[in-house]
């Protein structure tokens, strides 16, 4: 398991600070940018992206998993996500659904200057994960 001082958080709170520059968000002002390192060394990002229908937004870390997927994908070992403020915002309930698919409890979450990184399992406790539709499956 990776720990939090192996992360380069400088360079992964720059990569989302430049991906929050991208953002589409006529709607709420709020421009999210995400970065995010995978196991072998990869660097992802996305940017949240709003739609006149409110409801179908997409938000950074939605857009960042699609660059995973897309750019080949693998695990993620650490993810940064900030406001338009350039400072760490927390994941909202659905994006911690989506981070755990593909990074797991151990996912390392960017917590700011001030903050020490957080461990995705503390954000999302007893998650509802991939190992939970083959152990409980019935067919
Ligand atoms: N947003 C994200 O991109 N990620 C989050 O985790 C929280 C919220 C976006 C969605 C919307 O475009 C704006 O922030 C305000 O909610």
């Amino acid at each position: 398991m990776v720990t939090p001082r192996e992360i380069p958080w400088a360079d992964l709170r720059a990569g989302a600070r430049a991906a929050s520059e991208r953002a589409y968000a006529p709607y709420s002002a709020v421009r999210v940018g995400a970065c995010g390192l995978t196991e072998d060394g990869h660097v992802v990002t996305g940017s949240n992206v709003e739609n006149a229908s409110y409801g179908l937004t997409l938000c950074a870390e939605c857009s960042l998993v699609s660059d995973l997927v897309r750019s080949g994908g693998g695990r993620l070992v650490a993810v940064s996500v900030v406001a338009g403020d350039g400072e760490p915002l927390a994941p909202c309930g659905r994006c911690r659904q989506l981070l755990y698919e593909h990074g797991g409890p151990d996912l390392w979450l960017d917590g700011g200057e001030g903050a020490p990184p957080r461990a995705l399992a503390a954000l999302l406790p007893d998650a509802f994960g991939p190992e939970d539709l083959a152990d409980r499956s019935r067919r």
